[in-house]
């Protein structure tokens, strides 16, 4: 393994510990940038409204994955609105029993919550219409994440899309000793992407985040 990951199994295991003493709210799934979701969510709307509709070419509206879900941030504001069912996925049992309440009345579009690390997850072939990846990548290892995207493009129906919005670096891979993450470039990330198979449809910075944190970017596969 690459020596910025160090041990596989403590990379994980450090990370599953850090996000099991996190406060299941927005606040505690945007390490304290809770103020920042709205901004976010209007975002990503606008992103994937350029893709999802009826016709030739567009994505459908059946089925989305929102993968490192948390609590369902996403999947109530972004995914629950556009799509009719969601499945959601993450390694942390505690976010998803949040999720349930959270999601409120919604909650009866959600067919499945995965309790599993995106390492070992296998979505169902040709079930998404979107598979939404967001602040979860840096998660994974270098490997890992080009098998998890191979895996998502078979989970993908025709005209589906795979979508990873997260933080990058400026140069380099940055690694976050504190969650046991790292924070890739975005030519590291074309490269991933690449490996993985995929090509970019569209690529947006976000703008409007607050100037101290990471750059944040987002990604249309398929
Ligand atoms: C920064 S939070 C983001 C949550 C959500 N995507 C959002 O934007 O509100 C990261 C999430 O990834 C989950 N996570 C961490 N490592 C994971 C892994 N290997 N597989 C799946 N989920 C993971 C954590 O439990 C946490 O819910």
């Amino acid at each position: 393994m690459d020596d910025v990951f160090g041990e596989e199994s403590a990379f994980y295991s450090k990370a599953e510990d850090y996000w099991k003493q996190v406060s299941p709210t927005v606040d505690g799934m945007l390490g304290g940038y809770g103020s920042i979701s709205s901004i976010d969510i209007n975002g990503s709307k606008k992103f994937l409204q350029k893709f999802i509709g009826e016709g030739q070419g567009k994505t459908g509206t059946g089925f989305a994955l929102d993968c490192g879900a948390g609590i369902g941030r996403i999947s109530k504001r972004l995914l629950l609105p556009l799509f009719r069912t969601v499945d959601l996925v993450d390694v942390t049992q505690e976010f998803l029993d949040k999720a349930k309440v959270y999601l409120g009345d919604d909650s009866k579009r959600v067919e499945n919550y995965f309790c599993c690390g995106l390492q070992d997850f296998q979505p169902q072939p040709g079930r998404y219409d979107v598979i939404w990846i967001q602040w979860v990548i840096g998660h994974l290892t270098d490997e890992h994440l080009v098998e998890f995207l191979r895996r998502c493009q078979g989970g993908l129906r025709a005209g589906g899309l795979i979508v990873i919005k997260d933080n990058v670096a400026y140069e380099g891979v940055v690694p976050d000793e504190v969650d046991s993450s790292v924070c890739r470039d975005l030519p590291l990330l074309h490269r991933l992407v690449q490996q993985a198979g995929l090509g970019i449809v569209c690529e947006e910075q976000q703008l409007n985040f607050p100037e101290e944190i990471y750059q944040v970017w987002t990604l249309a596969l398929r």
